[in-house]
């Protein structure tokens, strides 16, 4: 059964392009209700744990380099269906194939620097979620 929350992160190159706000409309113009936000920067360890998954991938070092470059707003998002429907709202990895409309379509500018994350399965986007917020942070 599909849960009602997912995580994102809005990525350093986003930030710094100052798009947290266009991003942010859409997330809600979306549907999507915030649950918890936080403005804050990932540091390397941070980073390298977040996406363990990918440690044997060869854009590894690339990808935590990136992510700890600048600021990221991150944050637990709720609607029906959360992790399905945020995906399509992103749209592809790569901005170069994300349809019209998508928040990495406008915003993203390659497969590393994509804007916007966001998780890929119910039990990710909890573990995401519990990986940069206390349980005191999350409205209810
Ligand atoms: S996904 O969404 O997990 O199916 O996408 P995937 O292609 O597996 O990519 C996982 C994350 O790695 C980032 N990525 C890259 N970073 C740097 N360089 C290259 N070439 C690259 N390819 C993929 C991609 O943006 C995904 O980050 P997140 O934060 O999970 O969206």
């Amino acid at each position: 059964m599909a849960t009602n929350r997912t995580f994102t992160m809005i990525k350093p190159d986003a930030v710094k392009a100052g798009n947290i706000g266009n991003i942010l409309q859409m997330i809600t113009d979306g549907g999507f209700e915030i649950k918890a936000m936080k403005y804050t920067q990932l540091t390397e360890e941070q980073a390298k744990e977040f996406y363990a998954v990918h440690s044997e991938r060869p854009f590894y070092g690339e990808l935590v380099e990136f992510m700890t470059s600048g600021p990221i707003v991150a944050a637990i998002l709720e609607k029906d269906n959360a992790v399905a429907d945020f995906r399509a709202l992103i749209g592809a990895t790569n901005p170069a194939e994300a349809e019209e409309g998508t928040i990495r379509k406008k915003y993203a500018t390659s497969m590393g620097e994509n804007a916007v994350h966001g998780s890929d399965s119910d039990e990710n986007a909890k573990i995401e979620g519990d990986f940069h917020f206390s349980a005191e942070e999350v409205v209810a």
